[in-house]
């Protein structure tokens, strides 16, 4: 079975948790932990990085970072995973839920302004499959109504909207390092501090409401109970594994891509005789080759294409359901409908994609697909 995914491994991940456990210093913020964090701050010139155990948890430290309280409404899309949303809702927040766009999942931008009320505090674009949203519009929106921004560039590692790199642009960042996304540590993820606002504050959320960063620096002589928090950050073991990962990102994003152009260039001819459509990237958008994805003309289709690969051993899967229609959400929501997001639903398929993906494995994936789309 070619599988959906597969970790990829550089070797030296071993090496460095052996390191780090003989360091004797296995918590959270330790060596390696710094060394990720002046990894990305260098390399991506965010003005703050704190790892923390996943995206999810970089999200949540958002939402409580923004004093995100009951009645206060949070604008995201309705394609997305349920942490996007979650963090804030916890906080006791609204979610207005936007529609796709329809040249890609991304929220669909002219959508926003329309659903900013009195209450609004945050938006939350979230770059599907590494692809940018359009930043300047949202951060134009959010200047002109005084909102807060959030990426969730969980999948959007080494991705760029006009030069720029994404979880540089929104006050906010979070990203995910699971084991499905370029980078991995297993589980993990970071949060990037943009705004000077949140600097101090971050730390102490981070580390259970103390402020025991200040008082490991020598800036305070005993460390307490400051504010509210909880434990975000990740054991010292975890942040090894990813600096290993993140020595060779300069290799695993060249082999991602070249992944990608096969597949695009393989199945060009689908989309240009109008049987399926390929990913859309708009020009100011980068492609980051987190993954690689088909649609589909109906959910059927999609079925019978799903069922179709595995008799070749091929294991392709689809993605979000709309969470506007959830089973906990739909009762919240105000009966909009947001049918591009159902679409997307419907008919996106992910195919398999792992920086191990050999030529040959890719040439049976193509062919299946080409071979499925030929009767049609
Ligand atoms: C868009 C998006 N946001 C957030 C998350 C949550 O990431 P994590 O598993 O690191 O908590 C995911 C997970 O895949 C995601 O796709």
């Amino acid at each position: 079975m070619i599988t959906f995914n597969k970790p990829y491994l550089t070797g030296k991940e071993t090496d460095y948790i052996k390191d780090a456990v003989l360091n004797l210093k296995i918590s959270g913020d330790g060596i390696y932990t710094k060394k990720c964090h002046e990894f990305f701050e260098k390399k991506y010139g965010f003005k703050k990085v704190l790892l923390t155990t996943s995206c999810t948890d970089a999200l949540e430290m958002a939402a409580i970072l923004l004093d995100i309280k009951e009645g206060d409404e949070i604008i995201a899309p309705s394609y997305t995973f349920v942490s996007t949303v979650n963090a804030f809702v916890l906080r006791g927040a609204k979610i207005v839920f936007i529609d796709s766009s329809d040249e890609n999942p991304n929220m669909d931008v002219n959508a926003i302004e329309a659903h900013i009320t009195a209450k609004t505090k945050v938006i939350v674009p979230v770059h599907y499959a590494g692809i940018s949203c359009d930043m300047d519009k949202i951060m134009a929106l959010a200047d002109k109504h005084q909102l807060f921004v959030v990426e969730d560039a969980a999948q959007a590692i080494d991705s760029f909207y006009n030069n720029k790199p994404l979880g540089s642009i929104g006050h906010l960042s979070a990203f995910s390092f699971h084991e499905t996304k370029n980078i991995v540590s297993g589980e993990g993820g970071m949060l990037v501090i943009n705004d000077d606002r949140f600097l101090q504050r971050a730390e102490i959320i981070r580390e259970k409401g103390t402020n025991r960063s200040a008082f490991f620096r020598g800036e305070v002589d005993k460390y307490g109970w400051v504010d509210i928090g909880s434990s975000f950050l990740p054991s010292d073991i975890i942040a090894a594994f990813l600096y290993a990962q993140l020595e060779n990102l300069e290799d695993i994003q060249q082999k991602r891509k070249s992944i990608w152009n096969v597949y695009f260039e393989g199945l060009k001819q689908l989309e240009v005789s109008g049987k399926l459509r390929l990913p859309f990237i708009p020009e100011y958008a980068c492609n980051n080759a987190h993954m690689f994805y088909i649609l589909c003309n109906s959910l059927d289709e999609r079925t019978q294409l799903v069922q179709h690969l595995k008799k070749d051993n091929v294991h392709a899967v689809f993605h979000y359901l709309s969470l506007h229609k959830s089973p906990y959400y739909l009762s919240m929501h105000d009966k909009k409908e947001l049918l591009r997001s159902d679409l997307y639903s419907d008919t996106l398929l992910r195919l398999p994609f792992f920086y191990e993906l050999s030529n040959e494995q890719l040439s049976v994936i193509i062919s299946s697909i080409l071979s499925f789309y030929e009767k049609r």
